[in-house]
């Protein structure tokens, strides 16, 4: 069978992939130390400034990890074929048959993968779901930043999203439900980036560093 080199992943999906990815360890390791401040600090604390230091890099993180999301919504609409919107939500008739053909190829039920170049229909799928997680982060993280804000700082703009998530208290406890839900999403997309690398011979873990996947060429035509 002969292979098709496809330039798949440019430069802005490959950047704030890997933004996102050093800003939600981060602010995952820092959030969870605001919610749960673990470590002990010894009596007088005047040398120590734990809970400081990590609300400053959880900010500092945050505006890493908006800006990323920002550009990558950009790129929806500006990216190559396999970055745009139209990617994302199974519209197309093919498009629901390769969401279906996906989900039985990773019950074990159907033994052959999807050699399609982009993301298959399942994974973009809950790269959607994702993204959609992304924005309530942003959303709750800055109504918890009003609170943190000086009366006179624009971000008091961000004051009428408290209401909406009914109160600090409900809008803290979304926050923290989402650092979960990403976190869980994250094991299960290791692992299917692996199950694809390992079986699918499509160079699927590389691409994300170099950009290009191998596919037969019947299925670059697609592209
Ligand atoms: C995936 C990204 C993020 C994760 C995993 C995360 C995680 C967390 C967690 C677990 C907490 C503690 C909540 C609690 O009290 O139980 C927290 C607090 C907070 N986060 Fe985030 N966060 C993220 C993104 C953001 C963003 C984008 C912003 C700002 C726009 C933000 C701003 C804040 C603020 C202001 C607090 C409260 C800090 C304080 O009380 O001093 N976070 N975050
Ligand atoms: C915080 C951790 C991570 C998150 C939230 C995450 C999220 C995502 C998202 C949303 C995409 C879609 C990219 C886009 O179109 O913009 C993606 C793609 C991808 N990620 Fe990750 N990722 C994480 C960690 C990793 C790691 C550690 C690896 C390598 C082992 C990896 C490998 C890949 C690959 C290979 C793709 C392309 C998959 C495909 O062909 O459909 N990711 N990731």
């Amino acid at each position: 069978m002969t292979l098709k080199r496809v330039y798949v992943w440019e430069l802005p999906v490959r950047l704030t992939h890997w933004l996102l990815f050093f800003s939600i360890l981060t602010l995952s390791a820092t959030g969870y130390y605001i919610g749960h401040p673990f470590i002990s600090v010894p009596s007088p604390a005047k040398d120590h400034f734990v809970m400081g230091t990590m609300r400053a890099v959880h900010l500092y993180a945050a505006i890493v990890f908006t800006l990323a999301v920002l550009a990558r919504l950009y790129w929806l609409f500006a990216g190559n074929r396999y970055a745009r919107f139209s990617e994302f939500i199974p519209l197309s008739l093919w498009r629901l048959r390769s969401l279906w053909r996906t989900f039985l190829y990773y019950s074990f039920i159907r033994h052959d993968p999807d050699d399609y170049p982009g993301h298959n229909a399942l994974a973009a799928l809950s790269y959607a779901g994702i993204f959609m997680i992304y924005l309530v982060m942003i959303a709750t993280g800055l109504a918890l930043y009003t609170v943190i804000a000086s009366a006179s700082s624009p971000f008091q703009v961000f004051d009428f999203l408290v209401p909406l998530f009914n109160g600090l208290q409900m809008a803290r406890l979304i926050h923290h439900i989402g650092m979960w839900i990403v976190l869980i999403f994250v094991v299960a997309h290791i692992y299917f980036v692996f199950l694809s690398s390992i079986i699918e011979h499509i160079g699927t873990f590389d691409s994300i560093f170099s950009g290009y996947k191998f596919v037969p060429e019947k299925e670059a035509e697609r592209s």
